[in-house]
């Protein structure tokens, strides 16, 4: 199955396309009560450096007996090591314990004109403790700083061939 924590709808667009490519059902991670063992494929929304909702669906994971297949939407750019290692990094720690995974990293879509009260604050916040030290903010930091406000969509569908050839290997 695949299962995907999305506030905005890129992560959630990734999924369907997935399932529609892989003939796997797709669920949001709130509706997700149990996990048949064997390949679990996860597709989640970066906020705050976490995956929105893995925590949660981990609990229902076999992890001596899935494969398990994470998938991270979000605006940094992962093609910069710095950023995938960040990313990595905080995956993994969600990690112990599992078996045998895979991670993968697409971009999303970021649109303040969208975002909720409280995650315009939340970027109100970082913008401003950014500003303070321009000279020097990581790479990440500095797409955030030039991104701040504006309407940016990353989504690419091309990525999503390679991640459904991996997991056609376990079905
Ligand atoms: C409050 C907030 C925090 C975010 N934190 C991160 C982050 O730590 N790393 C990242 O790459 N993107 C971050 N993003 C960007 C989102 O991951 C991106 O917009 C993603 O496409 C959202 O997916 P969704 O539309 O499925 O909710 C953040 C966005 C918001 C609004």
């Amino acid at each position: 199955m695949i299962i995907y924590g999305s506030r905005y709808g890129s992560a959630r667009i990734y999924a369907e396309k997935l399932g529609e490519m892989t003939g796997l059902p797709v669920f949001p991670f709130e509706s997700i009560h149990g996990i048949e063992s064997g390949i679990a494929v996860y597709i989640g929304a970066l906020y705050a450096g976490g995956v929105l909702g893995l925590k949660r669906t981990l609990l229902h994971v076999d992890k001596a007996n899935t494969h398990l297949i994470i998938v991270t939407v979000g605006i940094s750019d992962p093609c910069i090591e710095e950023n995938r290692v960040r990313i990595r990094c905080a995956v993994e720690k969600e990690l112990s314990g599992f078996a045998s995974f895979d991670i993968f990293h697409l971009r999303g879509v970021l649109d303040y004109g969208r975002l909720s009260l409280k995650h315009r604050a939340m970027m109100a916040l970082l913008h401003k403790a950014c500003s303070r030290n321009p000279g020097k903010v990581s790479a990440e930091d500095r797409e955030f700083l030039d991104t701040y406000g504006k309407h940016v969509d990353y989504m690419d569908f091309s990525e999503l061939g390679m991640i459904s050839e991996r997991i056609m290997e376990f079905i």
